[in-house]
C-alpha cells in the first residue's frame, strides 16, 4: 500500500464506545482543529487511537506523511524514534509524543557511542540502519531503511564495501538471504517479535490447515522460514485484504489486527500466540500512549520531541538517502 490508510474522519464513534471515550474523542477532534494539529499513528497503537488518527501507516509511510505535513503541530502516536524521525524530516513543525517513555528495545540495543566505536574500528563499512534507531544512530549511518524498503536499499549499497546492518539481526539476516549480500549484523532484536511460540503456531496450523502464516521480518529466522508471507505492517495488511485466503495467523504486534478486521471484515484473523500466557505480543512501549495522554499532549503541546541541530542535519542526510533510493 503506497500511501497508508487515511481515516474516515468524523465517523469514529460506534455504539460500543463508552461515554468517557466518546468525550475524549470529541475533545481530540476539537483540539486538532483549534491547534491545526495532525495525528499520525502506527498500527500498533490501541484501536481508539488508530480511530482518531488522521493517518495510519507503516514506518516508511509515516515518515513520508510527517515530511510533507503542513500542520503546525504533529502528534506522533507511536514511539520515540518515529517522532524524532518526523522532527528530523520536518524541523519547522512542533512534534509531540504523548508519553516520552515510549521507547523501543531495538533502538536501545544500539547506542550511538557503540556504533561510533564500531565505525572507528571498521572505517571501510557502509552502515545501513533500520529506522528503529535513535537520531544519534541515524546521524552515524550512511542510509536508513524500513521493513518495506530494506531489500531495495541493500541492493543499492556500494558493491565494493562491506556492510554493517544495524540494529535488527532478524531483519538483517532475512534481507541478506533475499539479496545475497553478506552483511555484518548488529546483535539487536525486538522484544515483541521474538516472543512468538513456534510450538503453538504449529498447533494452530494443524487446527487450521488452510490458514496462512503471515509474519513481520523482525520475527526470528525459524519462524520466518515457516511463514507464507513476510512484510512490513502495511504489506501484511494489504496481503490480508487482497489474498484469496480466508484465515491468517498473524505474527506481529497485535494492534494491527484492528485495521485488518476493519479493512477485511470477512477474514478470520488469529494472533500468533506468545511463548508465555502473557500479552507479550503487545508492544509495551507503543501501549504507553493512551487517549487521555493524547488529549493532554494536544492541550499542553507537549511533551515535545527535539533533536540537536548538528545531529538532525546528519540524520536527515541518511533519511533523505533512503527516500531517494526507495
Ligand atoms: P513497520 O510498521 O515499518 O513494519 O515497523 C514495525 C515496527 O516494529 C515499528 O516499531
Ligand atoms: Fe520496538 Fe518492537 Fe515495539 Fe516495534 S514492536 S516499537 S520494534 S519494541
Amino acid at each position: 500500500m503506497k500511501h497508508g490508510l487515511p481515516n474516515d474522519k468524523g465517523k469514529i464513534v460506534n455504539l460500543k464506545t463508552s461515554s468517557h471515550t466518546a468525550d475524549l474523542i470529541e475533545r481530540t477532534q476539537e483540539l486538532k482543529r483549534k491547534k491545526n494539529a495532525v495525528i499520525l499513528a502506527h498500527y500498533y497503537q490501541d484501536p481508539d487511537i488508530q480511530d482518531v488518527a488522521d493517518f495510519i501507516g507503516d514506518s516508511l509511510e509515516l515518515a513520508r506523511a510527517a515530511q510533507k505535513s503542513k500542520a503546525d503541530l504533529i502528534l506522533f502516536a507511536g514511539v520515540h524514534f518515529m517522532a524524532e524521525g518526523a522532527k528530523i524530516l520536518n524541523p519547522s513543525r512542533k512534534v509531540i509524543l504523548p508519553d516520552l517513555r515510549a521507547g523501543c528495545s531495538l533502538s536501545d540495543s544500539c547506542p550511538p557511542e557503540r556504533l561510533a566505536k564500531f565505525k572507528k574500528e571498521n572505517p571501510d563499512h557502509f552502515v545501513i540502519s533500520y529506522i528503529n534507531c535513535s537520531a544519534g544512530v541515524k546521524a552515524l549511518s550512511d542510509v536508513i531503511c524500513t521493513s518495506s524498503n530494506a531489500i531495495k536499499i541493500v541492493e543499492r549499497a556500494p558493491k565494493y564495501r562491506p556492510i554493517l546492518f544495524a540494529p535488527d539481526r532478524n531483519l538483517g539476516r532475512w534481507i541478506a538471504e533475499k539479496t545475497g549480500r553478506e552483511m555484518t549484523l548488529w546483535p539487536g532484536s525486538c522484544i515483541v517479535h521474538e516472543t512468538f511460540s513456534e510450538r503453538k503456531i504449529i498447533e494452530l496450523k494443524v487446527h487450521h490447515p488452510d490458514a496462512e502464516l503471515i509474519a513481520h521480518p523482525e520475527c526470528e529466522e525459524s519462524l520466518l522460514k515457516q511463514a507464507d508471507f513476510i512484510g512490513s505492517t502495511s504489506q501484511l495488511l494489504k496481503h490480508v485484504i487482497e489474498s484469496a485466503k480466508q484465515t491468517f495467523i498473524v505474527a506481529t504486534e497485535a494492534g494491527i489486527l484492528h485495521q485488518m478486521q476493519k479493512r477485511a471484515p470477512t477474514k478470520t484473523l488469529i494472533p500468533a500466540p506468545p511463548n508465555q500466557n502473557c500479552a507479550c505480543n503487545e508492544c509495551p512501549f507503543m501501549k504507553l500512549n493512551t487517549l487521555e495522554k493524547l488529549v493532554h499532549a494536544l492541550e499542553t503541546e507537549g511533551p515535545e520531541v527535539t533533536v540537536p541541530e548538528a545531529v538532525r542535519l546528519q540524520a536527515e542526510r541518511s533519511l533523505r538517502q533512503m527516500m531517494d533510493w526507495s
